[in-house]
């Protein structure tokens, strides 16, 4: 049996050496040279043509190249008796800890503020705010979101925390469902999106959630573009309901070169560089997932199909 690398990464190589020093037997094909597709039972994916999977008939696991994977959702990705499985990294989720931790900071700290009187040549101090009373709230407090919202705890911050199910974390105040979504929105100095997109959480930072924020608050999302109503968070950010915004992840990637966004004067933009995905850590989960395969044994990280992540 076959393992097909399905993506168009450049880092293929490192990945076809990592897999294949833990498993010198992997028999590791690259798309779109798949041999006789009876023959890949383990397909490793990003964004497969849609139906492309399809052609694979003893395919057993369909493994994302990221956490995130909205895009296997739609209907023709991934078979539905396929199995989906995702990286659970613990560096990834440091990475992804350092940049909201950085956004954070920045936001907390006005450095846009700075910038802005920098490039204008002008010397002038603001009251800098009380981290002891700024909350940041963070929505999806899942493998990434937890470990922010614990090492912002640790910096003093009040964290809120908004899950699905009912959480506890040392240092992170848990709320779920609507009525706790409206508690996170109304006290966050700062909102972080680290949720799934799924069909309930499309768009869930929209006019209404700005408008529940304190104003003056700001937004950063490192989860999905489409978490966002675009519109809705220019037209806050020009009201000043909100004060700023920073984005890692858009509805288009690459943002189209005319998008307002680029020119902002309340937004900071990265092209979807919170965290990336390390071949060096990620290759042991995803060969312990081919030898499970192999055993049939439970998979590590199964993607619960009924609710989107
Ligand atoms: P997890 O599945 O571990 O965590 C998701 C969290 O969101 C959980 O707390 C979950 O609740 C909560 N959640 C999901 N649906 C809802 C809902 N309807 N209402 C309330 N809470 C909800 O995911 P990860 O932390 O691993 O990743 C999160 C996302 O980050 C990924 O899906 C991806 O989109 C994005 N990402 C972005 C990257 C970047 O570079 N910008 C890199 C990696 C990921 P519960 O705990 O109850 O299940
Ligand atoms: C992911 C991402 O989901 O990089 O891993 O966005």
């Amino acid at each position: 049996m076959a393992f097909l690398f399905l993506s168009k990464s450049d880092k293929v190589h490192i990945w076809k050496e990592e897999l294949t020093r833990l498993i010198p037997d992997l028999d590791f094909r690259i798309w779109p040279d798949a041999g006789d597709p009876e023959d890949i039972d383990f397909a490793l994916i990003w964004l497969p043509p849609e139906g492309e999977l399809e052609r694979y008939p003893n395919l057993k696991v369909a493994c994302s190249l990221g956490a995130g994977v909205d895009h296997l959702m739609k209907p023709g990705m991934v078979p539905d008796h396929v199995p989906i499985v995702r990286l659970v990294d613990p560096q990834m989720s440091r990475q992804m800890r350092e940049w909201i931790l950085y956004a954070v900071l920045r936001l907390h700290r006005e450095m846009p503020i700075f910038e802005a009187q920098q490039r204008d040549g002008i010397w002038k101090s603001h009251p800098n705010p009380e981290t002891a009373e700024t909350t940041i709230g963070i929505l999806g407090i899942g493998e990434l979101g937890a470990l922010a919202g614990r090492s912002l705890a640790a910096l003093d911050f009040n964290v809120m925390g908004w899950s699905r199910s009912p959480k506890e974390i040392e240092g992170i105040d848990c709320r779920h469902g609507a009525d706790g979504l409206d508690a996170v929105l109304e006290n966050s100095n700062i909102v972080v999106c680290l949720l799934p997109l799924t069909e309930e959480t499309r768009g869930i930072l929209d006019a209404k959630a700005f408008a529940r924020m304190p104003r003056g608050a700001s937004v950063i999302n490192a989860a999905r573009g489409a978490h966002i109503v675009d519109e809705d968070l220019i037209a806050a950010l020009d009201t000043g309901q909100l004060a700023f915004a920073m984005m890692d992840v858009f509805h288009t990637e690459p943002l189209p070169s005319d998008h307002p966004f680029w020119s902002h004067p309340k937004v900071t933009i990265t092209p979807h560089v919170a965290s990336l995905t390390p071949p060096g850590s990620s290759a042991p989960q995803i060969a312990e997932n081919v030898r499970r395969m192999r055993a049939g044994e439970p998979l590590l990280n199964v993607v619960e199909r009924s609710r989107g992540y």
